[in-house]
């Protein structure tokens, strides 16, 4: 086994820390020596009203257990409450090593019945909060040449779509593009962004929080994001499922493709083609927008570049 890793000295947020998978990464991060600011709203899981206990109720498990931590009743889903949670952790430890965008609520329903309302909810707590939760810390993190680690939360229902939940979905694969441009953004300056979704018996899947030996509990979920949050880290812009005893990457891909001659620009021809554009048997993962340049231009029967290109065979 490698030396156990320390948080010794760094400063972690989290928000929606007051159960499930936050209340787990808060617990993991103290334990291996992070002063932590557990952030939560304390409201339902569908994001009505709100509390100090949630938030408090972690903060006082961690410090009984000998930690150190800070409670955030803050909202994510406004630029005051983003900027009051990277705030809280400058005001109670002077520092912000890395921030986790946890914060989630639902609203599920099927496209015919989703209303404006639920839309909006959904989109402000996961999409419009994350870039609340980040930007203060990113922008922290920049002008004190801080090597921060940025962790976002997206889900398997963004990733590959889930019935009766359009809203949480877009939202979610919202938050990976959002990872994506800050670890773009963030690569020259040792500033990392990665993102998990999770996979965790929790109030907001389930209904309750699975206990530690359930085989779904968010403890599980926990080692990854130390992981990817530590400075011997130095993987970014990636996105892992994480849960029920598996950690695995998964990622956007664009496959070989199939050029057409000057006169297959048709629809008939692309009709006649479409096995070899859905094609996965070659595939290129651009490292951002513009790595797609030589991709266009390439002939789809020219080898592969090997510094980008994989394939199943
Ligand atoms: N549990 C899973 O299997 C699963 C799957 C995919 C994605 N996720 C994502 O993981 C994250 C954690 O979910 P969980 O299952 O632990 O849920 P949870 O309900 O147990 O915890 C989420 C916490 O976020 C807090 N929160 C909600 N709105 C907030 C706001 N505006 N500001 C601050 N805090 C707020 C809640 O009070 C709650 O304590 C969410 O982003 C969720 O979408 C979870």
């Amino acid at each position: 086994m490698p030396d156990q890793i320390s948080f010794d000295g760094a400063v972690v947020v989290i928000t929606g820390a007051g159960n499930g998978v936050g209340r787990a990464y808060a617990h993991a991060f103290a334990q291996r020596g992070a002063r932590v600011v557990v952030n939560d709203l304390g409201g339902s899981t569908d994001g009505i009203g709100g509390s100090d206990a949630a938030a408090s109720r972690v903060v006082d498990e961690i410090v009984a257990a000998g930690g150190e931590a800070v409670a955030s009743f803050d909202s994510v889903a406004t630029p005051e409450g983003g900027q009051a949670i990277t705030d809280r952790a400058l005001e109670a430890f002077g520092r912000v090593d890395a921030i986790i965008a946890n914060a989630g609520i639902l609203r599920d329903k099927s496209v015919v019945k989703l209303d404006t309302p639920d839309i909006d909810a959904i989109l402000d707590v996961h999409l419009r909060g994350a870039f609340f939760t980040m930007l203060p810390a990113f922008k922290w993190m920049r002008a004190n040449e801080v090597r921060g680690r940025l962790l976002l939360t997206t889900s398997a229902s963004g990733l590959y779509g889930n019935f009766g939940q359009a809203n949480y979905a877009a939202a979610k694969l919202g938050v990976v593009g959002l990872m994506r441009v800050l670890s773009i953004e963030g690569a020259k300056y040792d500033i990392t962004a990665n993102a998990i979704a999770p996979a965790a018996t929790t109030r907001l899947t389930v209904g309750a929080e699975g206990a530690d030996d359930d085989p779904m509990s968010p403890r599980k979920v926990a080692p990854l994001a130390l992981a990817l949050c530590h400075l011997d880290n130095s993987v970014t812009g990636e996105t892992f499922v994480a849960g029920g005893g598996k950690f695995s990457r998964t990622w956007l891909a664009l496959g070989q493709g199939w050029s057409p001659e000057a006169d297959e620009f048709t629809p008939e021809a692309v009709l006649a083609h479409l096995a070899q554009i859905r094609s996965t048997d070659e595939w290129f993962e651009p490292t951002s927008a513009m790595g797609l340049a030589d991709w266009f231009t390439a002939p789809s029967d020219a080898p592969p570049s090997p510094s980008a290109a994989h394939g199943a065979s």
